[in-house]
């Protein structure tokens, strides 16, 4: 079989019940990954995604907002459309289910399967869900509750239309057995299957009265109706390409490679849709691949809570791209994961700062303090050199693809930072710094530098897909093409790939560290810092790259940013009791301290992100010190009035004191 040439994916077309959340930034940035990744292997990929603008959920936010559901669809879709440029998602369309072309392709399907009796009308009973606007049996609600949503139901009796789902069910089976790949990740096509097998697959109700909702697509053969939501949304992976499509071929890109999909709406796909291909006469997708759902510092994410993570405020406080890492790199895809803004700042800082930052940044450095800032010819390699040659081309023409075919990010972007570590470690060891100080040395640190940098060439290549603004960057900076609309990967990567005499254009550092603080507060620094051996991941490695004459064999220290004295006394440390300490619920790190600042005086509550070093009992009666002005602020809703003094970097080694005893409230500067 040849391979494929085109490559079609879908990310599922969202509500327009509210502004995007990190669930709708997960698919569409799980799904951009894949799209940026063939078309770098040279497929003619067609990346959709959209919004789902019918249906109660929508009528109802609408009617909520008192505003007109077309008016508030339209004031919505930009914030969806503006996100996706700001995280840099490549769709090569934008499909609304408003649009009159999907409408009338929703029509004419309908009508097809109608004149096709494959639709029917009959009266129906049963427990109705508003919210997931869906019928259940009496025995899905034996306690009176949706078993989904875990909303009260009503009892409704009405006249629907029904598609003939249930008599697909053998072929549905049949299909999945023979397509391994059909329903992914494994767990959730036995679950699929063995719902397949042991139950009885009913028909589906395909229409809703208008009487009970009218914001949908109306029914072709009778407009007292209007058609359900999901038949309409599914629809729209196929009308799509009528008239969005960027080729004249109706049919060039169905198939579709794979729709990805939230695990809650898998059934939807796997079974609804399935089937109404079938009913269709048409091909089925390739693969429908079910991810997990994101919880937010271990809690489940919703609104009520308060703790929906909106994408935006990602991207404004660490850039887009390292968003883009974070939710890719933390969790395997297809399992469930917990977002919390500590573990993204360790990521940035040990891997993107520490990491790849650091290995541009000191390449650089070092080709323009001891190469006139130009690429060297390398001249004879050692051993060192070929393994990390070796471990490069291995990354991508072997590892990514391999990763990347079986939708494991987390593995490919392992196996990246992988060579990262590597090629760091490399530096470290073949010390170009120290071989900058001996004329005969001259010709291993060509080699050693062309090594390193060939190795950002490489990297460039394969982080692409998942940071696109840093790859070009790193392109950029290495004075090369930053053009990824050719296919820079069709062919077998080789190594030698950059030019020895390319002039590089030193920039600004890729990933400016975070400097986090116990009570979440914190700052972007753009001083690298010395390794943090926080994470499993990070990279040790020295941080800057010594100039060319005055080498020393170390790196040489960085210039910290200076403050005057002035700014220094704006902040109020002073030392304070602890007088009780307790955990805080549901946290690991934070622990929620009475301080006192003197007898008879002022006591603080105080929210510290010491829990992983200390226990609460073993903070009592110590005198520690805080920074006593600091605006209070809330930390998993408890007021916080001040901030703990500790030693380390992202996890806390020591906390701060004083060597004799002195009174609570007394002054430190
Ligand atoms: N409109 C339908 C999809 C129709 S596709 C033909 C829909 N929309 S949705 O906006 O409610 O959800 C869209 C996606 O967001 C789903 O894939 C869902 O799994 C995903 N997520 C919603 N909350 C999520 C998390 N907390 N974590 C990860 N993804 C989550 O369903």
């Amino acid at each position: 079989m040849n391979a494929p040439t085109t490559f079609y994916i879908t990310t599922p077309i969202y509500y327009v019940n509210d502004v995007p959340h990190i669930g709708h930034a997960y698919t569409t940035v799980a799904a951009d990954v894949l799209a940026r990744y063939w078309r770098l292997r040279g497929r003619d990929v067609f990346f959709l995604t959209g919004l789902d603008e019918h249906g109660q959920k929508v009528q109802q936010a609408a009617a909520k907002a008192g505003i007109d559901p077309q008016a508030h669809c339209d004031k919505l879709a930009p914030q969806f459309q503006a996100l996706w440029k700001r995280l840099n998602i490549s769709n090569d369309a934008f499909i609304r289910t408003t649009d009159a072309q999907h409408k009338s392709v929703v029509q004419r399907y309908l009508k097809q399967l109608y004149d096709n009796g494959l639709i029917y009308k009959d009266s129906y009973t049963g427990w109705y869900c508003t919210f997931d606007e869906r019928f259940w049996t009496e025995k899905d609600v034996a306690d009176g509750l949706c078993p989904d949503c875990k909303r009260p139901v009503e009892k409704l009796s009405e006249h629907n239309y029904f598609f003939k789902m249930g008599q697909y069910q053998d072929r549905l089976i049949e299909h999945i057995e023979q397509h391994p790949n059909y329903i992914r990740p494994e767990p959730r096509r036995n679950e699929v299957l063995g719902f397949l097998t042991t139950q009885k697959l009913g028909d589906l109700s395909i229409s809703r009265p208008k009487s009970r909702l009218s914001w949908g697509i109306e029914l072709p053969f009778d407009k007292d109706y209007v058609t359900y939501v999901w038949f309409d949304a599914l629809v729209n992976y196929i009308s799509a390409l009528e008239y969005l499509r960027p080729t004249p071929l109706q049919d060039h890109y169905w198939p579709a490679s794979v729709h990805l999909v939230g695990k809650d709406i898998l059934t939807t796909h796997a079974v609804y849709w399935s089937t109404m291909l079938m009913a269709l006469d048409m091909k089925l997708p390739e693969t429908i691949f079910a991810h997990g759902w994101w919880t937010v510092d271990g809690e489940k994410m919703s609104k009520s809570r308060g703790n929906v993570v909106d994408p935006n405020k990602m991207i404004d406080e660490f850039g887009a791209d390292a968003f883009r890492y974070f939710l890719l790199r933390e969790v395997p895809f297809g399992q469930d994961g917990d977002f919390s803004q500590e573990a993204m700042i360790t990521r940035i800082n040990s891997d993107l700062a520490n990491g790849l930052g650091n290995l541009l940044s000191r390449t650089l450095t070092l080709i323009e303090r001891t190469q006139a800032g130009r690429v060297p010819t390398q001249g004879k390699s050692r051993a060192a050199d070929r393994d990390l040659e070796q471990s490069t081309v291995a990354l991508l023409n072997d590892l990514l693809p391999r990763h990347l075919e079986q939708f494991e990010f987390n593995r490919a972007l392992e196996a990246i930072w992988q060579v990262i570590q590597i090629a760091n470690q490399y530096v470290d060891k073949t010390a170009p710094w120290t071989l900058a100080k001996h004329e005969s040395d001259a010709d291993q640190l060509r080699t050693v530098l062309y090594y390193m940098a060939e190795t950002l060439r490489c990297l460039s290549l394969a982080t692409y897909p998942f940071l696109p603004m840093s790859a070009q960057s790193i392109r950029t900076q290495l004075g090369i093409s930053a053009d990824f609309t050719t296919p820079l990967m069709k062919s077998k990567i080789e190594w030698g790939g950059l030019e020895a005499g390319t002039a590089i254009h030193k920039g600004t550092s890729l990933f400016p560290r975070i400097e986090s603080k116990p009570q979440g507060a914190k700052t972007v620094s753009d001083t690298p810092t010395p390794p943090q051996p926080t994470s499993a991941a990070a990279t040790p490695a020295p941080t800057t790259a010594a100039p060319q004459t005055s080498a020393p064999a170390a790196p040489a220290p960085v210039t910290p940013v200076q403050i005057t004295i002035d700014e220094f006394m704006k902040i109020q440390l002073k030392t304070a009791k602890v007088l009780t300490a307790e955990r805080v619920p549901k946290s690991e790190k934070l622990l929620k301290l009475q301080v006192s600042l003197g007898e008879g005086t002022e006591q603080r509550q105080i929210v510290a992100g010491i829990g992983k070093k200390y226990t609460p009992e073993a903070l009592i009666g110590k005198t520690i010190i805080i920074v006593a002005n600091l605006k209070p602020a809330k930390l998993m809703g408890i007021e916080s009035q001040g901030m703990v003094l500790a030693a380390g970097d992202s996890e806390v080694r020591g906390l701060a004191t004083v060597l004799e005893e002195v009174d609570p409230g007394t002054k430190v500067k």
